[in-house]
């Protein structure tokens, strides 16, 4: 079992355990994140009860996340982490490196759950990809979202693009990459970054009442409609009926 604490995560389950709630919380470091919290995060993906189907992803303090813990880059580095690019490291091998650290954000496509972040303060870089991870993202007024990475001298590779460009368009997305701006909480519901923003001290609640309406609809019936849904932007017309239809007898034959 992962070792929450080390990788700066907290975990609550809620709703006779069908509701995972999962905290960045390293708070005085404003939820800076790691590859040992990524691989937290890749390994709650694996290791949540059966039970779990709706999980939030929130922080803790004043920011839901500054991004990549920025000691990473510096000849120090970041304490009991292995630096990001170590002496000798081959770019097949980093490659490879930065698949394992995606895998902490892609199982939140995974359609066993249904994904909520959360989002206060700053969603920076990274944290803004882990948001862009979860299917449904409910901010607070004081969000503020920023693509830092091309500022740094990077690219957003945290699994962060595609969901940006499926949702605001290439245009608006290259434009928010490049520039690297803030994009506060009025132009986040504008662009439908998020699909709901709510006094910061009504985050929980919005969470919560949204929480209870997916848990109205039955656990099988919410899973294979994320998995239709997904397959809807890159199928055509008559790949996507088909999906329809071996989906509908797949609910309609489920007891028989
Ligand atoms: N990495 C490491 N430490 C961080 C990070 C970070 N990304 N962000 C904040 N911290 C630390 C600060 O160094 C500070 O530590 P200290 O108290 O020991 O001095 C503490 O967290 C609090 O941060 P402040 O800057 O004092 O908090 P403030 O609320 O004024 O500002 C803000 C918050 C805007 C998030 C600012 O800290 C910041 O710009 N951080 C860096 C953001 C960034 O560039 N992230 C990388 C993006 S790219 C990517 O994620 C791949």
């Amino acid at each position: 079992m992962t070792d929450l604490a080390k990788a700066g995560l907290l975990l609550e389950l809620d709703h006779e355990n069908t509701v995972a709630t999962i905290t960045l919380n390293r708070p005085e470091r404003r939820n800076a994140q790691s590859p040992t919290m990524w691989k937290g995060l890749e390994d709650l993906g694996r290791e949540l009860p059966e039970t779990v189907r709706i999980v939030v992803l929130k922080g803790a303090g004043p920011s839901f996340s500054a991004g990549i813990d920025l000691r990473l880059f510096t000849p120090e580095g970041m304490p009991g982490e292995p630096a990001v690019l170590s002496a000798g490291v081959g770019p097949e091998e980093l490659v490879e490196k930065i698949g394992e650290y995606q895998e902490g954000f892609r199982w939140l496509r995974d359609p066993r759950f249904t994904t909520i972040a959360a989002v206060h303060g700053h969603a920076i870089g990274a944290a803004f990809q882990l948001a862009l991870s979860c299917d449904i993202r409910i901010a607070a007024e004081d969000v503020q979202f920023c693509m830092k990475e091309p500022a740094l001298g990077l690219v957003p590779d945290l699994t962060g693009t595609k969901p940006l460009v499926d949702i605001v368009g290439l245009p608006r997305a290259l434009e928010l990459c490049l520039t690297a701006r803030v994009i506060d909480a009025d132009e986040a519901r504008e662009l439908r970054l998020v699909e709901r923003v709510v006094k910061a001290d009504e985050l929980d609640d919005a969470v919560e009442e949204l929480v209870n309406a997916l848990l109205r609809i039955e656990v099988g019936a919410a899973r294979a409609t994320k998995e239709l849904l997904q397959k809807a932007p890159g199928n055509t017309l008559e790949e996507q009926c088909l999906a329809e239809r071996r989906a509908q007898v797949g609910r309609l034959l489920r007891n028989s």
